[in-house]
């Protein structure tokens, strides 16, 4: 329990609220390697995503891993294909005070405010590590601005760092400059968006987007995709709000916050499938709600090629690699010899 505690307090996600660091520490003992044997590139549930190769499809999701090595202690860094980085933005944020987290019945609400140390100490301290540790776990870095110069010049700054492989742009944030509009919610502040960073690199791309956009998620995907955007990750935490009856406030300080953990996941699944159905060929790591391996073979069967698990990681820090394992164990009990045929092969009903 000590040293989920310690991860979520080095996350910047210890919340210090009971109910939830006691799920956290999922009771039992937790080994710091999993049992899983760490899969080989080559192996069946090795995929190829964007030119680069994963060793298996599930990737740790933005914000609940930190930057690799805040976990190192309680997830298995080489049981999953990739990790992608808690935001960076161009000068540090310390987040919104707690409570930044709490739980509930569906999963969980934060409301973090994207604390993250700033771009040049991530460059310096934070990101040398995974390549140095695990230079077979594939690195995306999350973004995050309030203009899209912001964007264009963190892509800019670390798009020749080592262990870096793929950028994802977190547009569900304000655009400073446009009144606060979401990047993501406004097609020509995105189309800016996603060709300033495509200028800067050449690295692969994946423009993360909220459900909030609703069916109308595949023509922002087809804006990103239009405008240089290699891929797409579907999808970003949904807004609520959660009460704390007796307080009669909200659970945490910020007011409303982003749900994450089961209740997104046929939210996520079914805006994996609109944007797989209008794109199709276009690379998409699906999310939300993730902590089973069927869990993950609903977004791979709807058009994912990765899989990203967050909350549940944050439950029970063997999720990832297990995850990784029920996925194996699902393609053996149905003759699935190579996972990435089953991208994109759900049968609709006629
Ligand atoms: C504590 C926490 C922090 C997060 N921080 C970020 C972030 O910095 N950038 C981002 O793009 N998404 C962030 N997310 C969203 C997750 O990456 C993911 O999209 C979402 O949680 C849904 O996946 P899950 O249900 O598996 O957690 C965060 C989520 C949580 C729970």
């Amino acid at each position: 329990m000590q040293r989920e505690r310690r991860a979520l307090h080095d996350l910047g996600e210890d919340s210090g609220q009971q109910d939830f660091v006691t799920a956290t520490a999922t009771a039992t003992a937790t080994p710091t390697k999993s049992a899983t044997p760490a899969a080989v590139p080559g192996s069946p549930d090795a995929v190829h995503v964007a030119g680069l190769e994963f060793r298996n499809p599930v990737v740790l999701a933005s914000g609940t891993a930190g930057f690799g090595q805040e976990i190192a202690d309680v997830v298995d860094l080489d049981a999953v294909g990739g990790i992608s980085t808690k935001a960076v933005s161009v000068a540090p944020r310390p987040g919104n005070p707690p409570l930044r987290v709490s739980e509930f019945a569906g999963g969980m609400i934060n409301a973090i405010g994207l604390a993250n140390p700033g771009l040049d100490e991530v460059r310096r301290r934070y990101l040398p590590w995974l390549p140095a540790h695990h230079p077979g776990t594939r690195v995306f870095v999350n973004v995050v601005g309030n203009s899209v110069d912001d964007f264009a010049t963190i892509v800019g700054a670390l798009t020749d760092e080592a262990g870096v492989d793929a950028f994802e742009l977190n547009v569900s944030c304000p655009n400073v400059k446009a009144g606060g509009l979401e990047f993501g919610a406004d097609p020509v502040a995105l189309a800016a968006l996603v060709s300033a960073a495509r200028r800067v690199t050449k690295r692969p791309i994946f423009v993360k987007l909220s459900p909030t956009l609703g069916a109308g998620i595949a023509d922002t995907a087809r804006v990103a995709v239009d405008n240089g955007a290699t891929g797409l990750t579907l999808v970003n935490t949904m807004p609520g709000l959660v009460v704390d009856t007796h307080r009669r406030k909200p659970r945490i300080s910020f007011g409303s916050g982003g749900i994450s953990g089961p209740a997104l996941l046929p939210i996520g699944v079914l805006a994996t499938w609109r944007v797989s159905r209008a794109l199709p060929g276009v690379p998409l790591i699906g999310l939300g709600g993730v902590s089973t391996g069927e869990d993950a073979v609903q977004y791979l069967l709807a058009g994912a090629s990765l899989v990203g698990v967050g909350t549940a990681a944050l439950r029970d820090p063997r999720a990832p690699a297990r995850i990784a394992r029920q996925l194996l164990e699902w393609a053996d009990r149905e003759g699935v010899r190579d996972l990435s045929t089953l991208t994109g092969t759900l049968q609709w009903p006629s």
